[in-house]
């Protein structure tokens, strides 16, 4: 993981050199529309309001649980006593990108969607909001945090989430064959090289030339930044998008060479 100062370092650089995010000298068509109509769509639509009501109740719940630590991602290593407002401070995407995450979602429309990583619920909340004629398939190791989530898609009144609890290891092989093929992804957990290039392949496996593939913290740490580089090299990915906080992979077979842009957001 980097420091605080490497990873200012690396956002500043980042920032200075992305393309400026208006769509100016982006000469895709597909990347320049998505640019025009989902980066930069600025509504506030109204089904963000109840759910950052739900992230604020969060981050003032003082109650204390019992988490799980994935240590390497194949076994939990410990259990830990966490306060619910510091999971929820630490763990949870920024409004900003996971309102980001329910633009795609209602713009592209995917039939299934899968998120690695489900924490409280909140970004699941977005993507179950985003289309309700989308299924959303969470997955989620800790039973305590995996309780409050189910919660909060009760509370929400969200019927097409589907959140499954167990090790990523051990749930995301027969959750993928069940639903054989998947239109979007978001992995956000256990971010480590290996298993992040194990769950892109995975995905891959299931997916279509349609599928969107979403990677959460790919400039972290040097780990992650490797996988980054290896999915950007998979034969089968043509297009990616790396807006910093979050990458973005297409398999789009209109795009004939592998095309990669770097935006800022
Ligand atoms: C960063 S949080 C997810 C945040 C959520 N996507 C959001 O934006 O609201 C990552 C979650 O993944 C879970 N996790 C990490 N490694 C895991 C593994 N190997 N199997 C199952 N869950 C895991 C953690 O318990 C944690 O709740």
């Amino acid at each position: 993981m980097f420091t605080k100062f490497q990873l200012a370092k690396k956002y500043l650089h980042y920032y200075l050199t992305a393309s400026n995010g208006k769509g100016h000298g982006i000469h895709s068509p597909f990347v320049f529309d998505f640019v025009k109509n989902v980066l930069n769509d600025n509504t506030s639509y109204p089904a963000y309001q109840p759910i950052e009501q739900k992230r604020k109740a969060l981050l003032n719940n003082s109650a204390v649980i019992d988490v799980e630590d994935f240590g390497a991602g194949s076994s939990v290593i410990k259990t830990n006593k966490r306060i619910v407002s510091a999971i929820a401070a630490s763990s949870l995407k920024p409004k900003k990108y996971a309102q980001l995450l329910y633009r795609m979602i209602q713009y592209y429309k995917p039939d299934t969607v899968v998120e690695l990583g489900t924490s409280f619920g909140i970004t699941t909340a977005y993507l179950a909001s985003a289309n309700t004629a989308s299924k959303v398939f969470t997955c989620e190791g800790s039973g305590a945090i995996a309780s409050i989530a189910k919660q909060n898609f009760e509370t929400l009144q969200l019927n097409n989430v589907q959140l499954t609890e167990g090790d990523f290891a051990k749930t995301l092989s027969p959750l993928l064959s069940d639903l054989k093929e998947i239109n979007f992804a978001f992995v956000d957990g256990n971010h480590r090289k290996a298993p992040t290039l194990e769950y892109c392949n995975r995905l891959l496996s299931y997916s279509n030339t349609a599928t969107i593939l979403v990677f959460d913290d790919i400039h972290w740490s040097s780990e992650m930044e490797e996988a980054w580089e290896a999915i950007k090299q998979h034969p089968a990915v043509t297009l990616t998008i790396d807006l910093f906080f979050i990458s973005i992979v297409f398999l789009n077979p209109d795009i004939n060479h592998k095309q990669h842009f770097t935006i800022r957001f």
